[in-house]
Protein backbone atom coordinates (compact mmCIF):
# COMPACT_ATOMS: atom_id res chain seq x y z
CA UNK A 1 0.00 0.00 0.00
CA UNK A 2 1.11 3.45 -1.04
CA UNK A 3 0.63 6.66 1.53
CA UNK A 4 0.61 9.93 -0.01
CA UNK A 5 -0.02 13.54 1.87
CA UNK A 6 -1.95 16.24 0.64
CA UNK A 7 -3.52 19.56 2.48
CA UNK A 8 -6.60 19.05 1.23
CA UNK A 9 -9.26 16.32 0.48
CA UNK A 10 -9.94 16.23 -3.26
CA UNK A 11 -12.15 13.32 -3.76
CA UNK A 12 -10.09 11.45 -6.26
CA UNK A 13 -10.10 8.00 -4.14
CA UNK A 14 -12.21 4.94 -4.18
CA UNK A 15 -13.88 6.09 -0.63
CA UNK A 16 -13.53 8.81 1.25
CA UNK A 17 -13.90 8.95 5.59
CA UNK A 18 -14.06 11.83 7.33
CA UNK A 19 -13.88 11.95 10.69
CA UNK A 20 -15.84 13.71 13.53
CA UNK A 21 -15.64 14.91 17.20
CA UNK A 22 -19.07 15.35 19.27
CA UNK A 23 -18.16 18.72 20.27
CA UNK A 24 -18.18 19.59 16.23
CA UNK A 25 -21.45 20.86 15.79
CA UNK A 26 -20.72 22.55 11.84
CA UNK A 27 -21.21 19.17 10.51
CA UNK A 28 -19.35 19.97 7.55
CA UNK A 29 -20.84 22.72 6.33
CA UNK A 30 -17.82 23.96 4.58
CA UNK A 31 -17.04 20.90 3.32
CA UNK A 32 -20.38 20.50 1.58
CA UNK A 33 -24.10 22.16 2.07
CA UNK A 34 -26.09 19.11 1.85
CA UNK A 35 -23.96 16.85 3.38
CA UNK A 36 -24.45 18.97 6.79
CA UNK A 37 -28.07 18.68 6.68
CA UNK A 38 -28.05 15.58 5.80
CA UNK A 39 -25.87 14.85 9.02
CA UNK A 40 -27.75 17.43 10.77
CA UNK A 41 -31.01 15.21 10.20
CA UNK A 42 -29.44 12.25 11.01
CA UNK A 43 -28.34 13.20 14.22
CA UNK A 44 -31.82 14.36 15.10
CA UNK A 45 -33.38 11.33 14.33
CA UNK A 46 -30.90 9.68 16.11
CA UNK A 47 -29.45 7.67 12.82
CA UNK A 48 -25.62 8.93 13.67
CA UNK A 49 -24.45 10.09 17.07
CA UNK A 50 -20.64 10.68 16.93
CA UNK A 51 -19.78 8.31 19.38
CA UNK A 52 -16.39 6.54 18.58
CA UNK A 53 -16.42 4.31 16.40
CA UNK A 54 -19.53 4.88 14.55
CA UNK A 55 -19.66 4.91 11.11
CA UNK A 56 -22.36 6.85 9.03
CA UNK A 57 -22.29 5.83 5.16
CA UNK A 58 -23.68 8.48 2.42
CA UNK A 59 -22.41 10.32 -1.04
CA UNK A 60 -20.97 13.83 -1.69
CA UNK A 61 -21.29 14.75 -4.95
CA UNK A 62 -22.00 11.16 -6.25
CA UNK A 63 -18.96 9.71 -4.30
CA UNK A 64 -18.89 7.18 -1.58
CA UNK A 65 -18.43 8.90 2.25
CA UNK A 66 -18.23 7.49 5.02
CA UNK A 67 -18.37 9.37 8.50
CA UNK A 68 -16.86 8.36 11.11
CA UNK A 69 -17.19 9.25 14.73
CA UNK A 70 -14.74 10.15 16.83
CA UNK A 71 -16.11 10.65 20.21
CA UNK A 72 -14.97 13.28 22.87
CA UNK A 73 -11.98 15.13 22.02
CA UNK A 74 -10.47 14.97 25.43
CA UNK A 75 -11.00 10.93 25.20
CA UNK A 76 -8.81 10.52 21.86
CA UNK A 77 -5.94 8.92 21.93
CA UNK A 78 -3.31 7.17 19.54
CA UNK A 79 -4.88 4.07 20.01
CA UNK A 80 -8.13 5.89 18.62
CA UNK A 81 -6.28 7.41 15.84
CA UNK A 82 -5.24 3.24 15.21
CA UNK A 83 -8.55 1.98 15.62
CA UNK A 84 -10.47 4.27 13.32
CA UNK A 85 -8.04 4.19 10.56
CA UNK A 86 -8.04 0.34 10.98
CA UNK A 87 -11.98 0.83 10.59
CA UNK A 88 -11.53 2.49 7.76
CA UNK A 89 -9.49 -0.04 5.75
CA UNK A 90 -11.51 -2.68 7.00
CA UNK A 91 -14.44 -1.11 5.78
CA UNK A 92 -12.67 -0.36 2.30
CA UNK A 93 -11.87 -3.79 1.69
CA UNK A 94 -15.17 -5.22 2.63
CA UNK A 95 -16.86 -2.99 -0.53
CA UNK A 96 -13.55 -4.52 -2.43
CA UNK A 97 -12.44 -0.68 -2.93
CA UNK A 98 -8.71 -0.39 -3.65
CA UNK A 99 -8.02 3.28 -2.42
CA UNK A 100 -9.18 5.48 0.16
CA UNK A 101 -8.74 9.11 1.41
CA UNK A 102 -9.65 10.52 5.16
CA UNK A 103 -8.56 13.51 7.04
CA UNK A 104 -8.24 11.50 10.10
CA UNK A 105 -5.02 11.76 11.03
CA UNK A 106 -5.09 15.74 10.64
CA UNK A 107 -8.16 15.86 12.92
CA UNK A 108 -5.79 13.89 15.80
CA UNK A 109 -3.08 15.90 15.63
CA UNK A 110 -3.94 19.23 17.63
CA UNK A 111 -5.05 17.28 20.59
CA UNK A 112 -3.71 16.05 23.74
CA UNK A 113 -0.11 17.11 22.60
CA UNK A 114 0.60 14.11 20.51
CA UNK A 115 3.32 14.78 18.48
CA UNK A 116 3.71 14.66 14.70
CA UNK A 117 5.81 11.75 14.98
CA UNK A 118 3.41 10.13 17.56
CA UNK A 119 0.61 10.43 14.95
CA UNK A 120 2.51 9.69 12.07
CA UNK A 121 3.45 6.72 13.31
CA UNK A 122 0.12 5.50 15.02
CA UNK A 123 -1.50 6.48 11.44
CA UNK A 124 0.78 3.86 9.42
CA UNK A 125 0.22 0.79 12.30
CA UNK A 126 -3.61 1.32 11.98
CA UNK A 127 -3.15 1.45 8.17
CA UNK A 128 -1.13 -1.12 7.88
CA UNK A 129 -2.28 -3.49 10.51
CA UNK A 130 -5.24 -3.44 9.43
CA UNK A 131 -4.45 -3.97 5.52
CA UNK A 132 -3.20 -7.07 5.95
CA UNK A 133 -4.79 -10.95 5.09
CA UNK A 134 -3.50 -14.55 5.74
CA UNK A 135 -4.91 -15.28 2.47
CA UNK A 136 -2.44 -17.67 0.58
CA UNK A 137 -4.66 -20.96 1.00
CA UNK A 138 -7.46 -19.50 -0.57
CA UNK A 139 -8.29 -20.88 -4.17
CA UNK A 140 -10.56 -19.05 -7.40
CA UNK A 141 -13.09 -17.52 -6.17
CA UNK A 142 -12.44 -17.18 -2.27
CA UNK A 143 -8.46 -15.45 -3.22
CA UNK A 144 -10.80 -13.19 -6.05
CA UNK A 145 -12.80 -11.78 -3.30
CA UNK A 146 -9.72 -10.34 -1.50
CA UNK A 147 -8.75 -6.88 -2.31
CA UNK A 148 -5.72 -4.93 -0.71
CA UNK A 149 -6.06 -2.05 -0.50
CA UNK A 150 -2.95 0.13 -3.28
CA UNK A 151 -3.35 3.85 -1.91
CA UNK A 152 -4.24 5.73 0.87
CA UNK A 153 -3.99 9.72 0.68
CA UNK A 154 -4.17 11.39 4.03
CA UNK A 155 -5.14 14.93 4.84
CA UNK A 156 -1.87 16.95 6.58
CA UNK A 157 -1.83 20.58 5.99
CA UNK A 158 0.59 21.28 8.56
CA UNK A 159 4.94 20.78 7.89
CA UNK A 160 5.12 17.39 6.67
CA UNK A 161 8.43 16.10 7.42
CA UNK A 162 7.71 15.14 11.06
CA UNK A 163 4.54 13.25 10.16
CA UNK A 164 6.14 11.40 7.40
CA UNK A 165 9.15 10.16 9.33
CA UNK A 166 6.38 9.02 11.88
CA UNK A 167 4.56 7.62 9.21
CA UNK A 168 7.86 5.92 7.93
CA UNK A 169 8.65 4.43 11.32
CA UNK A 170 5.06 3.30 11.59
CA UNK A 171 5.25 1.19 8.00
CA UNK A 172 8.31 -0.64 9.34
CA UNK A 173 6.70 -1.22 12.64
CA UNK A 174 3.81 -2.91 11.70
CA UNK A 175 5.69 -4.42 8.80
CA UNK A 176 7.64 -6.06 11.45
CA UNK A 177 4.38 -6.80 13.15
CA UNK A 178 2.30 -8.77 9.77
CA UNK A 179 5.55 -10.60 9.24
CA UNK A 180 5.23 -12.84 12.88
CA UNK A 181 1.63 -12.46 11.58
CA UNK A 182 2.33 -14.22 8.57
CA UNK A 183 4.95 -16.68 10.25
CA UNK A 184 1.90 -17.68 13.03
CA UNK A 185 -0.80 -18.44 10.66
CA UNK A 186 1.48 -20.47 8.38
CA UNK A 187 1.22 -24.24 9.23
CA UNK A 188 3.11 -25.61 11.77
CA UNK A 189 4.40 -28.38 8.63
CA UNK A 190 5.49 -25.18 7.20
CA UNK A 191 7.37 -23.12 9.42
CA UNK A 192 9.75 -25.78 11.37
CA UNK A 193 12.98 -24.99 13.25
CA UNK A 194 14.53 -24.85 9.87
CA UNK A 195 12.58 -22.47 8.76
CA UNK A 196 12.83 -20.17 11.25
CA UNK A 197 16.53 -21.10 11.19
CA UNK A 198 16.66 -19.69 7.04
CA UNK A 199 14.53 -16.66 8.04
CA UNK A 200 16.70 -15.24 10.45
CA UNK A 201 19.33 -15.92 8.34
CA UNK A 202 17.58 -13.64 5.68
CA UNK A 203 18.11 -10.37 8.09
CA UNK A 204 21.91 -10.51 7.51
CA UNK A 205 21.20 -8.26 4.92
CA UNK A 206 20.75 -5.82 7.26
CA UNK A 207 23.74 -2.91 8.74
CA UNK A 208 24.65 -4.24 11.93
CA UNK A 209 22.79 -8.04 11.81
CA UNK A 210 24.57 -11.51 12.19
CA UNK A 211 23.52 -14.76 12.72
CA UNK A 212 24.92 -17.46 14.60
CA UNK A 213 23.04 -21.13 14.38
CA UNK A 214 23.81 -23.58 17.33
CA UNK A 215 23.17 -27.24 16.26
CA UNK A 216 22.08 -30.38 18.15
CA UNK A 217 25.71 -31.79 18.53
CA UNK A 218 26.84 -28.18 19.92
CA UNK A 219 24.00 -28.71 22.16
CA UNK A 220 24.71 -32.01 23.44
CA UNK A 221 28.47 -30.66 23.94
CA UNK A 222 27.32 -27.47 25.48
CA UNK A 223 24.86 -29.49 28.04
CA UNK A 224 21.72 -28.10 27.04
CA UNK A 225 19.25 -31.03 27.92
CA UNK A 226 16.69 -29.15 28.59
CA UNK A 227 15.63 -28.14 24.88
CA UNK A 228 17.29 -31.59 23.83
CA UNK A 229 15.00 -33.66 25.96
CA UNK A 230 11.84 -31.78 24.72
CA UNK A 231 12.81 -32.19 20.92
CA UNK A 232 13.62 -35.99 21.54
CA UNK A 233 9.72 -36.77 20.61
CA UNK A 234 10.50 -34.58 17.18
CA UNK A 235 12.04 -35.84 13.70
CA UNK A 236 13.56 -32.89 13.14
CA UNK A 237 16.60 -31.36 14.71
CA UNK A 238 16.32 -28.75 17.15
CA UNK A 239 17.76 -25.26 16.34
CA UNK A 240 19.08 -22.54 18.74
CA UNK A 241 19.30 -19.23 16.51
CA UNK A 242 21.50 -16.02 18.16
CA UNK A 243 20.37 -12.77 16.13
CA UNK A 244 22.99 -10.21 16.81
CA UNK A 245 22.01 -6.47 15.87
CA UNK A 246 25.22 -4.21 16.18
CA UNK A 247 23.35 -0.44 15.98
CA UNK A 248 25.89 1.45 18.91
CA UNK A 249 29.94 1.40 19.12
CA UNK A 250 29.41 0.75 23.22
CA UNK A 251 26.77 0.29 25.78
CA UNK A 252 24.42 -2.12 27.36
CA UNK A 253 23.52 -5.40 25.54
CA UNK A 254 19.80 -6.03 25.40
CA UNK A 255 19.16 -9.91 24.94
CA UNK A 256 15.20 -10.53 23.82
CA UNK A 257 14.93 -14.44 24.21
CA UNK A 258 11.94 -15.64 22.54
CA UNK A 259 10.19 -19.18 22.95
CA UNK A 260 9.78 -21.53 19.45
CA UNK A 261 7.72 -23.99 19.65
CA UNK A 262 6.82 -24.75 16.39
CA UNK A 263 3.56 -27.06 17.40
CA UNK A 264 3.16 -27.92 20.81
CA UNK A 265 1.35 -31.57 20.99
CA UNK A 266 1.81 -31.25 24.93
CA UNK A 267 3.92 -34.48 24.01
CA UNK A 268 2.66 -37.66 25.98
CA UNK A 269 1.14 -34.96 28.47
CA UNK A 270 -1.24 -35.01 24.97
CA UNK A 271 -3.51 -31.94 24.70
CA UNK A 272 -6.88 -33.01 24.32
CA UNK A 273 -9.25 -31.51 21.08
CA UNK A 274 -10.16 -27.28 21.46
CA UNK A 275 -6.30 -27.32 23.26
CA UNK A 276 -4.23 -28.15 20.16
CA UNK A 277 -5.93 -26.91 17.61
CA UNK A 278 -3.62 -23.58 17.35
CA UNK A 279 -0.71 -25.04 19.05
CA UNK A 280 1.09 -23.76 15.43
CA UNK A 281 1.37 -20.61 17.27
CA UNK A 282 3.73 -21.56 20.07
CA UNK A 283 6.55 -20.18 18.26
CA UNK A 284 5.09 -16.87 18.39
CA UNK A 285 7.74 -15.47 21.43
CA UNK A 286 10.64 -16.42 18.68
CA UNK A 287 9.16 -14.58 15.78
CA UNK A 288 8.44 -11.57 18.03
CA UNK A 289 11.92 -11.28 19.11
CA UNK A 290 13.49 -11.96 15.25
CA UNK A 291 10.76 -9.35 14.06
CA UNK A 292 11.97 -6.80 16.40
CA UNK A 293 15.78 -7.13 15.34
CA UNK A 294 14.66 -6.53 11.51
CA UNK A 295 12.36 -3.43 12.73
CA UNK A 296 15.04 -2.32 14.68
CA UNK A 297 17.71 -2.34 11.98
CA UNK A 298 15.73 -1.15 9.37
CA UNK A 299 14.66 1.97 12.26
CA UNK A 300 18.45 2.27 12.47
CA UNK A 301 17.70 2.39 16.55
CA UNK A 302 21.40 2.79 18.17
CA UNK A 303 21.26 -0.26 20.54
CA UNK A 304 23.17 -3.48 20.84
CA UNK A 305 21.12 -6.08 20.43
CA UNK A 306 20.59 -10.00 20.74
CA UNK A 307 17.40 -11.63 19.68
CA UNK A 308 17.94 -15.38 21.03
CA UNK A 309 15.18 -18.10 19.68
CA UNK A 310 15.53 -21.85 20.96
CA UNK A 311 13.21 -24.05 18.15
CA UNK A 312 12.01 -27.51 18.33
CA UNK A 313 8.77 -29.25 18.10
CA UNK A 314 6.67 -30.74 21.08
CA UNK A 315 5.70 -34.06 19.82
CA UNK A 316 4.94 -37.87 20.82
CA UNK A 317 6.61 -40.64 19.54
CA UNK A 318 8.95 -43.63 20.80
CA UNK A 319 11.60 -41.66 21.59
CA UNK A 320 9.94 -38.66 23.37
CA UNK A 321 10.42 -37.46 26.81
CA UNK A 322 8.59 -39.55 29.45
CA UNK A 323 6.88 -37.79 32.73
CA UNK A 324 9.36 -38.53 35.43
CA UNK A 325 12.45 -38.18 33.52
CA UNK A 326 14.86 -36.27 34.84
CA UNK A 327 17.47 -33.73 32.62
CA UNK A 328 20.31 -31.25 33.41
CA UNK A 329 19.70 -27.76 31.80
CA UNK A 330 22.86 -25.86 31.22
CA UNK A 331 23.34 -23.84 34.11
CA UNK A 332 23.86 -27.88 35.95
CA UNK A 333 20.29 -27.48 37.72
CA UNK A 334 18.31 -30.90 37.39
CA UNK A 335 14.61 -30.61 36.46
CA UNK A 336 12.03 -33.55 36.91
CA UNK A 337 9.98 -33.09 33.74
CA UNK A 338 6.07 -33.48 35.96
CA UNK A 339 4.77 -32.38 32.64
CA UNK A 340 5.52 -32.98 29.63
CA UNK A 341 3.49 -30.13 28.22
CA UNK A 342 5.38 -27.44 30.47
CA UNK A 343 7.87 -27.32 27.45
CA UNK A 344 8.17 -23.73 26.92
CA UNK A 345 9.89 -23.30 30.50
CA UNK A 346 12.66 -25.90 30.09
CA UNK A 347 13.57 -24.52 26.64
CA UNK A 348 13.51 -21.04 27.97
CA UNK A 349 15.41 -22.36 31.00
CA UNK A 350 18.81 -23.93 28.59
CA UNK A 351 18.37 -20.33 26.17
CA UNK A 352 18.04 -17.99 29.21
CA UNK A 353 21.23 -19.61 31.15
CA UNK A 354 23.47 -19.93 28.36
CA UNK A 355 22.95 -16.82 26.56
CA UNK A 356 23.68 -15.08 29.93
CA UNK A 357 26.72 -16.82 30.72
CA UNK A 358 27.74 -16.84 26.99
CA UNK A 359 26.63 -13.19 26.19
CA UNK A 360 26.72 -11.59 29.59
CA UNK A 361 24.31 -9.02 28.34
CA UNK A 362 23.04 -6.32 30.92
CA UNK A 363 19.17 -6.94 30.20
CA UNK A 364 17.08 -10.24 29.39
CA UNK A 365 13.74 -10.02 28.06
CA UNK A 366 11.94 -13.30 27.24
CA UNK A 367 8.18 -13.42 25.46
CA UNK A 368 6.68 -16.90 25.30
CA UNK A 369 3.16 -18.38 24.95
CA UNK A 370 3.88 -19.94 28.45
CA UNK A 371 0.96 -20.58 30.23
CA UNK A 372 -2.96 -21.10 29.49
CA UNK A 373 -3.32 -19.99 33.25
CA UNK A 374 -2.03 -16.01 32.11
CA UNK A 375 -5.19 -16.90 29.32
CA UNK A 376 -7.74 -17.31 32.32
CA UNK A 377 -6.07 -14.45 34.13
CA UNK A 378 -5.66 -11.77 31.80
CA UNK A 379 -7.46 -12.82 28.31
CA UNK A 380 -6.49 -11.33 25.04
CA UNK A 381 -5.90 -8.05 25.49
CA UNK A 382 -2.35 -8.24 27.89
CA UNK A 383 0.69 -10.11 28.59
CA UNK A 384 1.39 -11.26 31.66
CA UNK A 385 4.90 -9.30 33.23
CA UNK A 386 7.03 -10.76 35.73
CA UNK A 387 10.33 -9.14 36.87
CA UNK A 388 11.60 -8.19 39.75
CA UNK A 389 13.15 -5.08 38.38
CA UNK A 390 11.44 -2.18 38.86
CA UNK A 391 12.79 0.25 36.30
CA UNK A 392 12.27 -2.36 33.49
CA UNK A 393 8.82 -2.90 34.82
CA UNK A 394 8.00 0.99 34.40
CA UNK A 395 9.98 0.76 31.09
CA UNK A 396 7.90 -2.07 30.02
CA UNK A 397 4.91 -0.91 30.81
CA UNK A 398 5.22 2.23 29.29
CA UNK A 399 5.81 1.23 26.27
CA UNK A 400 2.88 -0.67 26.27
CA UNK A 401 0.48 1.78 27.23
CA UNK A 402 1.99 3.90 24.17
CA UNK A 403 1.73 0.70 21.51
CA UNK A 404 -1.11 -0.58 23.12
CA UNK A 405 0.63 -4.18 23.32
CA UNK A 406 0.08 -3.84 27.10
CA UNK A 407 1.16 -5.62 29.78
CA UNK A 408 0.10 -6.53 33.60
CA UNK A 409 2.25 -7.09 36.38
CA UNK A 410 1.54 -10.52 38.42
CA UNK A 411 3.50 -10.77 41.43
CA UNK A 412 6.58 -12.91 42.26
CA UNK A 413 5.98 -12.77 46.23
CA UNK A 414 8.78 -14.85 48.36
CA UNK A 415 5.84 -16.99 49.29
CA UNK A 416 5.97 -18.67 45.58
CA UNK A 417 9.83 -19.20 45.38
CA UNK A 418 9.90 -22.66 46.50
CA UNK A 419 7.11 -24.04 44.29
CA UNK A 420 9.00 -25.30 41.85
CA UNK A 421 11.00 -27.20 44.16
CA UNK A 422 12.04 -30.81 42.96
CA UNK A 423 11.51 -33.99 45.56
CA UNK A 424 14.49 -36.03 43.76
CA UNK A 425 15.40 -33.28 41.73
CA UNK A 426 16.64 -29.11 42.15
CA UNK A 427 13.28 -28.82 40.43
CA UNK A 428 10.38 -29.96 38.34
CA UNK A 429 8.72 -28.08 35.84
CA UNK A 430 5.81 -28.14 37.09
CA UNK A 431 4.25 -27.13 40.84
CA UNK A 432 2.77 -29.85 42.99
CA UNK A 433 -0.08 -26.95 44.48
CA UNK A 434 -3.45 -27.49 42.19
CA UNK A 435 -2.04 -29.96 39.97
CA UNK A 436 0.39 -27.75 38.23
CA UNK A 437 -1.92 -25.00 37.52
CA UNK A 438 -2.72 -22.78 40.60
CA UNK A 439 -1.39 -19.49 39.91
CA UNK A 440 0.36 -21.24 36.83
CA UNK A 441 1.63 -18.11 34.85
CA UNK A 442 3.24 -16.99 37.90
CA UNK A 443 4.82 -20.60 39.07
CA UNK A 444 6.44 -20.50 35.12
CA UNK A 445 8.18 -17.37 36.13
CA UNK A 446 9.65 -18.66 39.31
CA UNK A 447 10.64 -21.92 37.35
CA UNK A 448 12.84 -19.23 35.11
CA UNK A 449 13.88 -17.08 37.15
CA UNK A 450 16.07 -20.12 38.46
CA UNK A 451 18.12 -20.05 35.38
CA UNK A 452 18.73 -15.71 35.35
CA UNK A 453 21.84 -15.05 37.74
CA UNK A 454 22.93 -11.56 37.71
CA UNK A 455 21.27 -9.81 34.48
CA UNK A 456 18.04 -7.55 35.21
CA UNK A 457 15.52 -9.75 33.90
CA UNK A 458 11.76 -9.53 32.27
CA UNK A 459 9.55 -12.52 31.81
CA UNK A 460 6.42 -11.83 29.52
CA UNK A 461 3.46 -14.49 29.05
CA UNK A 462 1.82 -13.36 25.25
CA UNK A 463 -0.39 -17.11 25.34
CA UNK A 464 -3.25 -14.52 25.18
CA UNK A 465 -2.08 -11.76 23.24
CA UNK A 466 -0.32 -13.43 20.85
CA UNK A 467 -3.51 -15.12 19.07
CA UNK A 468 -6.96 -13.67 18.49
CA UNK A 469 -9.87 -16.33 18.53
CA UNK A 470 -11.63 -13.32 16.28
CA UNK A 471 -11.20 -9.89 14.66
CA UNK A 472 -10.50 -6.41 16.00
CA UNK A 473 -10.01 -2.91 14.38
CA UNK A 474 -7.33 -3.62 13.09
CA UNK A 475 -5.83 -6.59 13.98
CA UNK A 476 -7.05 -9.91 12.64
CA UNK A 477 -8.27 -13.32 14.38
CA UNK A 478 -5.24 -15.60 14.25
CA UNK A 479 -1.38 -14.88 15.09
CA UNK A 480 -1.40 -10.76 16.42
CA UNK A 481 2.00 -9.72 16.03
CA UNK A 482 2.03 -8.63 20.06
CA UNK A 483 4.92 -7.68 21.06
CA UNK A 484 6.69 -6.39 18.30
CA UNK A 485 5.00 -2.83 19.14
CA UNK A 486 6.19 -3.31 22.65
CA UNK A 487 9.64 -4.47 22.66
CA UNK A 488 10.38 -1.44 19.41
CA UNK A 489 8.46 1.40 21.71
CA UNK A 490 10.71 0.17 24.21
CA UNK A 491 13.58 0.34 22.63
CA UNK A 492 12.91 3.66 21.05
CA UNK A 493 12.27 5.27 24.68
CA UNK A 494 15.41 4.22 25.83
N1 LIG B 1 1.95 -23.56 24.85
C1 LIG B 1 1.28 -23.84 26.07
C2 LIG B 1 0.57 -22.61 26.67
C3 LIG B 1 -0.56 -22.00 25.89
C4 LIG B 1 -1.87 -22.29 26.22
C5 LIG B 1 -0.32 -21.08 24.88
C6 LIG B 1 -2.91 -21.71 25.52
C7 LIG B 1 -1.37 -20.50 24.19
C8 LIG B 1 -2.67 -20.81 24.52
C9 LIG B 1 2.26 -24.36 27.12
O1 LIG B 1 3.33 -25.07 26.62
C10 LIG B 1 1.49 -25.25 28.05
O2 LIG B 1 0.95 -26.21 27.58
N2 LIG B 1 1.45 -24.93 29.34
C11 LIG B 1 0.74 -25.70 30.28
C12 LIG B 1 1.48 -25.69 31.59
C13 LIG B 1 0.91 -26.61 32.64
C14 LIG B 1 1.11 -28.05 32.21
C15 LIG B 1 1.58 -26.36 33.96
C16 LIG B 1 -0.66 -25.10 30.46
O3 LIG B 1 -0.78 -23.88 30.42
O4 LIG B 1 -1.62 -25.85 30.57
ZN1 LIG C 1 2.87 -27.13 26.33
ZN1 LIG D 1 3.91 -24.57 24.68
Amino acid sequence: MKITIQPTLERKQDITFLGIFEEDNSNYKSYDNSLAAELDNAIKKKLFSKKFGELYSTQVDGKRTIIVGLGKKEEFSVEKMRKALGKAVRCTRSLKLESLETNIAELGHDLHQFSYEMVGRAAAEGLFLANYAFTKYFSGERLEKEKNLTWTVLQWSGSPEKFNAGLSDGMIIADATNMVKDLVNEPASVVTPSYLEQAAKKLVSLKGVSVRIMEKDEMKKEGLQAILGVSKGSDLPPKLVFIEYKGAKQGKLIALIGKGITFDSGGYNLKPTHYIEDMKSDMAGAATVMATIKAAAELGIKKNLLAVMPLCENLVSGSAQKPGDIVKAYNGKTIEITNTDAEGRLILADALSYTEATYQPDIMIDLATLTGACVVALGYHAAGLISKDEELVKELTNAGLDSYDRVWRLPLFDEYQDSMDGTISDLQNTSRKGKGYDAGAITAGVFLSKFVDKAKWAHIDIAGPAYWVEDGDYLQKGGTGFGVRLLVYYLLQQ
